[in-house]
């Protein structure tokens, strides 16, 4: 129940962080500085000219797995809700990712920003519903100890 809480929690400074670098990263113009993948200009070090992209990419790794995790760890609790929000997070997190990377091959296509926006939002409600429920079962459960 500690690690569900702990992990949800960290998931939800994961995705928060992932959205405020993304639109750093749209708003300064610097969505295409980075455009392989999974390498960045055939690195995986980072470098001044690439750090914004290079730092959403490494948040959006730390996300995926954090989200995967708490939905893997909801599923060990007798709560249809936090099930429910969580696996939503981890199927919207893996989406996010692949769009990610078909923004990079689009071009920066609008459609499909607007998109990976939309989805991103989605994950960050699904995942502060999920953080939320969890941190409630958890202090539910000390209660019930005392
Ligand atoms: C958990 C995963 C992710 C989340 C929550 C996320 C979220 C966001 C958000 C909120 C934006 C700003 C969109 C806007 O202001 O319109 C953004 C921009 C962007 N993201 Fe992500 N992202 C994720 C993963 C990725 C990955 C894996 C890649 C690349 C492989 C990627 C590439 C980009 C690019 C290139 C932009 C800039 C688009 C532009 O210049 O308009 N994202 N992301």
């Amino acid at each position: 129940m500690r690690s569900l809480r702990y992990t949800s929690f960290f998931a939800l400074v994961s995705v928060y962080g992932v959205m405020v670098l993304g639109s750093y990263v749209s708003a300064a113009g610097l969505g295409l500085s980075c455009v392989d993948w999974p390498t960045c200009r055939g690195t995986f070090l980072p470098s001044e000219e690439i750090m914004a992209e290079w730092v959403h990419r490494l948040f959006a790794l730390m996300a995926g797995v954090s989200v995967i995790t708490m939905a893997a760890l909801s599923w060990r609790v007798r709560n249809s809700r936090l099930r429910l929000t969580a696996t939503l997070a981890a199927v919207f997190v893996v989406t996010q990712i692949v769009l990610g990377i078909i923004v990079i091959d689009s071009r920066l296509h609008p459609l499909v920003v607007s998109i990976h926006l939309a989805i991103g939002t989605l994950l960050f409600a699904c995942t502060l519903l999920s953080a939320l429920t969890a941190n409630r079962i958890y202090r539910e459960s000390m209660q019930s100890v005392k």
